[in-house]
């Protein structure tokens, strides 16, 4: 399949990146020419986050080396002024389940509000990962369960160093 002409954001906090985000991430690069991972300065709806920006960039770089049309960069302005600085098309976001999709609805038509020529174009989750988010990875990990599985390797590092030290 010939590749979409043009860059998407794939955007987030990533704090930190899993294994759903990077099949997110992978199958996006398939679909369009070159993806531009947007990491979020200081996400306000969260607490203070695991890892710092360049951190979590880190993580996604070393997880996205192989795929060859993805680079991350950190953001902390706006999404829809982000994607229009780089000179995107659209931003394209993972969908779990029902329960992501009132808070996905929210943003993406306050998107369309802010620039309505910036389309929000959203993935549904593999069922492999249907499940899984950075929040519940960080809570197994802190109670020492094994998330080996559900981030890349040097997340997992990472995350047995961060934590262990609570
Ligand atoms: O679910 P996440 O990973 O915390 O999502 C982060 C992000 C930026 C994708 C989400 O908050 C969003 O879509 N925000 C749109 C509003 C905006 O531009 N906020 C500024 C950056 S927080």
């Amino acid at each position: 399949m010939a590749k979409q002409d043009g860059i998407v954001v794939c955007p987030g906090s990533y704090d930190p990146v899993t294994n759903g985000h990077m099949d997110i991430i992978t199958r996006t690069s398939k679909v369009f020419e070159r993806v531009v991972v947007g990491v979020v300065d200081n996400p306000i709806r969260k607490e203070k986050t695991l890892f710092t920006a360049e951190e979590r960039k880190a993580f996604i770089e070393a997880a996205a080396a192989e795929l060859g049309n993805v680079e991350v960069m950190i953001f902390s302005n706006l999404l829809v002024e982000f994607a229009r600085e780089l000179g995107a098309k659209s931003i394209v976001k993972g969908l779990r389940a029902i329960s992501d999709f009132e808070y996905e609805f929210e943003m993406a038509q306050l998107n369309r509000k802010l620039d309505p020529s910036i389309e929000s174009i959203y993935m549904t989750a593999s069922p492999d990962y249907s499940f899984l988010s950075s929040t519940g990875v960080k809570e197994m990990a802190t109670f020492g369960g094994d998330v080996s599985d559900l981030v890349p390797a040097s997340v997992a590092a990472a995350m047995a160093d961060r934590l262990g030290d609570r």
